[in-house]
């Protein structure tokens, strides 16, 4: 969701900033804006909508501008207006402030700076900030730390002062923020993609945390006032890697990443790992295990649960993360609770983290972002290993957590890693080599399609959950996903010879009963593509159904090859009808809000 960019270069300050921010475009956002230094006062920039239309309003002609600070707001508090855009000035425009994250008690912030003849302009939470600092009449970070010391909530925030030209202060709780030396100057920045081919190492700030930039150097600061030593990370070049390279999309770059990526993921957990065994060993007084994840990720929670109880024999079930607080669950310190999340930022997740972790429950974050808030909050942090997903369409990390949650599920219940190697090879091929142009061809009648339904049964079913988010996500048509024995419950009112059923068959023991559900579809002459790896299923189809071979995949990793295929086909459908599937409309890639 909202973005923060800030730079201290030595020319085009303001180009720079608004390069960079519109690398965090992938997150979602409805307004822009930047400040910059000039001539000793600090001039601001905003629009609404895309940053196309902030570079527009930009003079592009003046690069003796050496400071600013930039933003990508998803409207919370107060709508999609200029006025509510950031940054935010204090009310003599000394300030100006970048802000992600919520604060809790603005309202009472807001009624104390009235008394001191303060009226905030916007409705939101974030414009008390500049005021605050302001109040505290010192210009350095002491002002900014005696601001935080008031705000209850979730902040990350880069601030400018219109006298300290080339000086920069930031602020961390709860939201994230890095800073970095670059090529261009100190970048700080809410997402570690900006410093992609321009640092070799960043600065993670932790809650509490402060940093005043002057020039070219960076102090941190705790909230006492205190000058903190800290490490620098080393940045993963390959793993942030963001460029299109010969692809029109992120989102296809992405699925055809997914091969190698399910290679990765099996030789790193196939490996001795002192994370892995510590937690191997608390399983032994685990009586209970919860995944808890939103969206795409809760549906690799789904798959993972299949396989934990296929394979470990310790009740396992899985949870949206906006549910689960208020579901009264038992949750004891024998409760060991999986939080899954590609970006670790998702504001339902992190929230039923800090409810488990109440509770007693042992807390481990699965996560693409193993420095995110979501990973300091945890008892034990396991990694993805998916690289930055810039599509909001989650494609690659959905296959890596899967593929995760399945090696945790063998290493947990002491199986020989070695003996599926040749399984991840057969799998891993044939995600490289799908029948490109059936899909296409399909892409082109299903574009046509009002509704699509999704049926399968087991972990058939998880597949078209997830296959159907992906593409009502990214092309706008209803998608239905039902368990196949639950068609005649309800569903099966709604079929007709207009509908169009994708259907998967992929586990032995539950081929027969599928079969019969995929005759009860046909008696109601409705079009059907059936994705498996038994062929014979293709005699009982008629003319115009499609089978989609699964390549004799097995049904531990025949689900992987039928959700990438669904994935390309939902791809093939956003482009077919025009949407840029990179950015589907009113989604977010981090969801970080409640
Ligand atoms: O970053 P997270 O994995 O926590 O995100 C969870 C969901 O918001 C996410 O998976 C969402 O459903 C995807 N856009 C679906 O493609």
């Amino acid at each position: 969701m909202c973005g923060i960019i800030g730079i201290i270069t030595n020319s085009s300050a303001k180009l720079k900033a608004l390069e960079q921010l519109s690398k965090l475009e992938y997150r979602g956002y409805d307004s822009a804006g930047i400040s910059v230094l000039e001539n000793g006062c600090i001039k601001t920039y905003k629009s609404v909508g895309y940053i196309d239309k902030l570079k527009q309003l930009v003079t592009q002609n003046q690069d003796n501008n050496t400071t600013a600070i930039a933003h990508t707001r998803w409207a919370t508090h107060g709508k999609a207006t200029l006025t509510n855009c950031h940054p935010h000035l204090s009310n003599d425009s000394t300030w100006a402030v970048v802000h992600n994250g919520i604060i809790e008690n603005y309202q009472t912030l807001k009624q104390n700076l009235l008394k001191s003849n303060i009226k905030l302009k916007s409705q939101t939470d974030s414009e008390v900030i500049p005021n605050l600092i302001k109040l505290s009449h010192e210009q350095s970070i002491f002002s900014l730390i005696d601001a935080c010391k008031q705000l209850k909530g979730s902040y990350a925030l880069a601030c400018i002062n219109k006298n300290l030209n080339n000086q920069m202060f930031v602020a961390k709780y709860n939201s994230p923020l890095y800073v970095a030396q670059t090529t261009d100057g100190v970048v700080v920045s809410s997402d570690i993609i900006s410093f992609s081919g321009k640092a070799t190492q960043y600065y993670s700030l932790d809650n509490n945390e402060f940093a005043h930039i002057n020039n070219n150097t960076i102090t941190f600061y705790n909230i006492e006032g205190e000058i903190i030593t800290k490490n620098a990370t080393l940045l993963n070049s390959i793993a942030t890697n963001v460029e299109l390279l010969d692809y029109n999309h992120f989102m296809l770059k992405e699925i055809n990443q997914t091969p190698e990526l399910i290679k990765q993921v099996y030789e790193f957990y196939s490996n001795k790992n002192q994370t892995i065994d510590k937690l191997h060993k608390t399983l032994a007084n685990i009586n209970d295990i919860k995944f808890v994840a939103c969206g795409t990720a809760y549906h690799s929670g789904l798959i993972g649960e299949k396989f934990f109880n296929k394979y470990l024999h310790i009740n396992t079930s899985t949870y949206v993360a906006s549910e689960f607080v208020y579901d009264n669950l038992n949750i004891t310190n024998k409760t060991l609770c999986i939080f899954i999340s590609q970006s670790g930022e998702t504001a339902d997740t992190i929230s039923a983290l800090k409810y488990a972790k109440t509770n007693g429950a042992i807390c481990v974050a699965l996560t693409n972002n193993t420095n995110s808030h979501l990973a300091q909050l945890s008892h034990y942090v396991l990694p993805i290993l998916a690289g930055v997903e810039v599509a909001v369409a989650s494609t690659k990390a959905y296959n890596c957590q899967c593929m995760c949650l399945y090696m945790l599920a063998l290493i947990f219940s002491n199986q020989d890693l070695s003996k599926i190697n040749s399984q991840i090879n057969s799998l891993s091929l044939s995600l490289k080599n799908p029948n490109e142009a059936l899909i296409i061809d399909l892409a082109k009648k299903v574009k046509n399609y009002k509704q699509v339904f999704f049926i399968g049964r087991g972990i058939d079913y998880v597949t078209s959950l997830e296959s159907s988010l992906k593409l009502k996500e990214i092309t706008y048509i209803n998608s239905i996903a039902c368990q196949s024995g639950e068609l005649k419950h309800g569903t099966l009112a709604l079929i007709d010879k207009k509908s169009l059923v994708i259907v998967n068959i992929t586990v032995p023991s539950l081929k027969e009963k599928s079969i019969n559900a995929l005759y009860e579809i046909k008696a109601r002459g409705a079009q059907v593509i059936v994705l498996s790896p038994f062929v014979e299923i293709k005699n009982m189809l008629g003319s115009k159904d499609i089978f989609i071979d699964l390549n004799n995949l097995s049904q531990d990793y025949a689900h992987h090859l039928s959700v990438s295929l669904m994935q390309r086909l939902s791809y093939y459908v956003s482009v077919f009808k025009g949407i840029n599937p990179d950015k589907p409309r009113n989604l977010a890639k981090s969801v970080t809000v409640e």
